[in-house]
């Protein structure tokens, strides 16, 4: 079993930890609507971490009203290199308040301190300073109409990219903080303004970052960060006739439900969902590496990764290295309390999390499959599992086709590259894979294969703002981040003048 640590505290959190946290609103922080708050907990140990305004319809209405009057007034009125400026100091600011918006999200969603600090901080602000440069850069084109039933007619014609208008966005615990980057990012360089809803399990890091942003000049109801629950404020959010588009990320099947609460006034939708993510490693791989990378893809952030590669492919004569050396680096790993400096890996968010999770693992047993290593909860308070690999598993096996989100990989022995092809795709998800060969022919040839978003090769888990990010299949609509991104975020409109 891996080896488990203690819990430190705070301190540069401590201060925003203090009192009952409001929602904001048109600037403002106020309770809600119905003066009902909720509990968020720290999962490190199961104790309340602090007390929040529970948003619900109600609070949803007033956040998507000052979104349309921001909208319509003082964020259409700044140009776009101030817009631009304004979330460049986001940026900065993230990292200047690095320390705490590490801690806070270490304490809410129970990974190590150190992993929010160099992944989630370091990538949310890079994010708001790519995002930037796309303010100044946003532009149609010119086009000359050749129209058939008007013979001799001469046109000039052009293309303007103009914002939607007011955004809802709904976004999961996994990394509270890095979503609402994300999200918020290219919805604010393309003019839009928003109401963001964080997940209920994780909502703190989100209103700090809102107070960030008034800080860095994004005009009062810009940006208005409504905490609640998803049936409730979520819910509210993606039916809102006053809302332009919704944007998700989240499971599969609450990415279903937003798209039908968005048919109403047929907003603008854009999901980023589950997934159940194949890690191949060929015969000709540099297995060490390999082996390393299997291990990270599914281990980094406790396994709570959209993308992470749950389903390793091994080749046949390699298949016993593989699962010895993931499982050597399973035991390897310091599990414990996000805040203490040791720790590698923290507890899953929630008792909610941990129940399925740990429910998982028993199906697995049921089904005949087995833990190499691992396979238990840990016994202390919070919520805490042991890293796992499982062997033995079949194709048709709860465990490799359903998405786990935890830290538990199921490898599974391949022989032949046209088979293991056709099972890495015989899943409805398709967000990421992995693939391991010193062969670059052979590389190209599967990376093509793969119906999934992002492949990597020879390397596992690379986030970057200018590179797209997103699903086929089951795994989502539309892309995060890149230029890509900022589609869900445009209208296109012609204009066709006759000369
Ligand atoms: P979830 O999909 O219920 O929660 C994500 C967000 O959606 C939260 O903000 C939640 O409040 C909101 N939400 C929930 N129901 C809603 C509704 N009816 N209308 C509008 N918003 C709603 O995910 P949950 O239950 O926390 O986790 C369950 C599973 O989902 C996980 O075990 C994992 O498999 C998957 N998941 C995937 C994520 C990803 O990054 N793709 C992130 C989080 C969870
Ligand atoms: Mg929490």
């Amino acid at each position: 079993m891996a080896t488990t640590i203690d819990t430190p505290t705070a301190s540069h959190a401590a201060g925003f930890l203090q009192g009952t946290k409001q929602l904001l609103i048109d600037g403002q922080l106020v309770d809600a609507a119905s003066g009902r708050t909720f509990e968020t907990l720290d999962p490190g140990t199961g104790r309340v971490l602090a007390t929040v305004a529970e948003g619900d319809a109600e609070d949803i209405d007033r956040a998507v009203r000052a979104a349309r009057r921001a909208f319509e007034g003082p964020w259409s009125k700044l140009n776009p290199s101030e817009r631009g400026r304004i979330l460049h100091r986001v940026g900065d600011l993230i990292i200047e308040h690095g320390e705490e918006l590490a801690e806070l999200d270490s304490l809410d969603n129970g990974k190590p301190k150190a992993v929010a600090l160099a992944a989630d901080v370091a990538l949310a602000a890079d994010l708001f300073w790519y995002m930037a440069g796309w303010a100044t850069k946003i532009k149609g084109g010119t086009v000359s109409p050749s129209v058939p039933y008007l013979p001799g007619a001469e046109f000039h014609a052009y293309t303007l990219r103009e914002p939607l208008g007011v955004v809802g966005q709904v976004i999961p615990w996994n990394f509270p903080l890095l979503m609402a980057a994300w999200k918020l990012g290219p919805a604010l360089t393309t003019g839009n303004t928003v109401v963001l809803k964080p997940a209920e399990q994780t909502p703190l890091s989100a209103l700090r970052l809102g107070e960030l942003l008034l800080e860095a000049g994004v005009p009062a109801g810009v940006v208005n960060v409504v905490p609640g629950y998803g049936e409730t404020a979520g819910a509210a959010l993606a039916a809102h006739d006053g809302v332009d588009k919704i944007a998700f990320t989240g499971s599969t099947e609450v990415g279903k439900i937003i798209a039908r609460a968005a048919t109403g006034n047929l907003k603008r939708v854009s999901l980023e969902l589950g997934g159940k993510s194949p890690n191949v490693i060929f015969d000709d791989a540099d297995v060490d590496a390999a082996i390393a990378g299997a291990a990270q893809g599914i281990f980094f952030n406790q396994g709570e990764v959209c993308s992470a590669g749950s389903r390793l492919y091994v080749a046949e004569q390699h298949f016993d290295q593989v699962v010895e050396g993931v499982s050597a680096a399973a035991r390897g790993i310091k599990v414990g309390h996000g805040m203490h400096p040791d720790t590698e890996m923290g507890p899953l968010v929630s008792q909610e999390q941990f129940d399925r999770v740990t429910g998982y693992l028993k199906k697995g047993q049921e089904e005949g499959s087995s833990a190499v290593t691992g396979g238990n909860a840990i016994d202390r308070d919070g919520f805490y599992v042991e890293p796992t690999v499982i062997t033995g598993a079949g194709a048709d096996h709860a465990i490799v086709r359903e998405e786990v989100f935890g830290p538990v990989i199921a490898a599974l022995p391949f022989s032949d590259v046209d088979d293991l092809a056709r099972q890495a795709n015989d899943s409805h998800y398709g967000l990421a894979a992995g693939v391991w060969t010193r062969d670059v022919s052979k590389a190209h040839q599967l990376a093509k294969r793969i119906q999934a978003g992002t492949v990597h090769v020879n390397t596992y888990h690379v986030f970057a703002a200018e590179l797209p990010f997103g699903g086929y299949k089951q795994s989502g609509w539309g892309r995060e981040m890149g230029e890509e991104v900022l589609n869900n975020y445009l209208e296109t409109k012609s204009v066709i003048v006759a000369l």
